[in-house]
């Protein structure tokens, strides 16, 4: 499936990420060389997409927009575009999906969680859109020890259509035990347009927030969901932590700063 245009839901506040998000929007904060946002659009520009909408809170629209009109100092972006779309109110990440439907329009679409990065050398995109039938959406699944189920959506595995791709018939919002798999969903998506009409039938769920597992679990019981299966890690930017891993995972892997940084970590380690 051909797939031009990308979700990035990146209204979250990100209160974990205090106090450096008290005046900037968290998919601002800088990853090695770049904020954390131009990493997700990089990667979708690898995949062939065109278009990036934003999901932003209505504070952090315009801030956004701007940094990526800086098209001189974005090499590889300038032929895809970057929109923003208010989200009005922070009611969960189906709802941040949900905002974007007129943008998206028809269109089949991936979504890309802000806080979640790739190693540039690692593709998910691409196998999603190969994954897809020409009109089922797909959710990228990675399997995960029982005692981290609680902080992921899981789906309910169906009959495997290849060794990395699987039906799936039904998805749960942070399970923890009683998990119906260790299969749990991860930060890149690829939905068929329909996922619109399955999030407005969604009722507020876990945390009283509109879940975007809770749609794809619509989808799945439809017969119109598939997973994606693989091992390839996400960094997660979005609490202090994750972010000092990545920021050292990805400029350890990047050619520009590799040697130098990595000889900087050797010292500062013997010490
Ligand atoms: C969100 C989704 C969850 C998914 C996760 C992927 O949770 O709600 O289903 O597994 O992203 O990283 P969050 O990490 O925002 O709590």
């Amino acid at each position: 499936m051909k797939v031009d245009v990308a979700l990035v839901p990146a209204a979250g506040r990100g209160t974990r990420m205090r106090p450096a998000t008290n005046a900037i929007p968290k998919a601002l904060l800088t990853v090695v060389d770049r904020p954390s946002i131009q990493w997700v659009v990089e990667e979708a520009a690898r995949a062939g997409v065109t278009e990036v909408v934003v999901v932003v809170d209505p504070d952090g629209g315009a801030i956004i927009e701007r940094h990526f009109d800086e098209s001189r100092f974005l090499p590889g972006l300038s032929g895809v575009k970057v929109r923003a779309v208010i989200q009005e109110e922070a009611k969960g990440l189906g709802h941040a999906v949900l905002a974007g439907r007129e943008a998206i329009g028809l269109r089949p679409f991936f979504v890309m969680l802000a806080d979640d990065l790739v190693r540039p050398g690692e593709e998910l995109l691409s196998h999603l859109a190969r994954a897809a039938d020409l009109d089922t959406s797909v959710v990228y699944v990675r399997r995960l020890p029982d005692g981290m189920l609680g902080a992921k959506g899981v789906v309910v595995p169906g009959s495997g259509l290849s060794d990395s791709v699987m039906e799936i018939e039904g998805a749960v919002e942070k399970p923890g035990a009683g998990a119906p798999s260790n299969y749990a969903i991860h930060g890149r998506y690829l939905f068929v347009p329909e996922v619109f009409d399955h999030l407005t039938g969604v009722a507020p769920g876990y945390g009283g927030e509109i879940q975007l597992t809770d749609a794809v679990d619509s989808l799945a019981r439809a017969g119109r969901c598939r997973a994606y299966v693989a091992d390839v890690e996400l960094l997660d930017v979005g609490n202090p932590l994750g972010y000092l891993r990545a920021n050292t995972v990805l400029g350890l892997a990047d050619p520009a700063y590799r040697d130098a940084y990595r000889s900087i970590v050797d010292d500062l380690l013997v010490e």
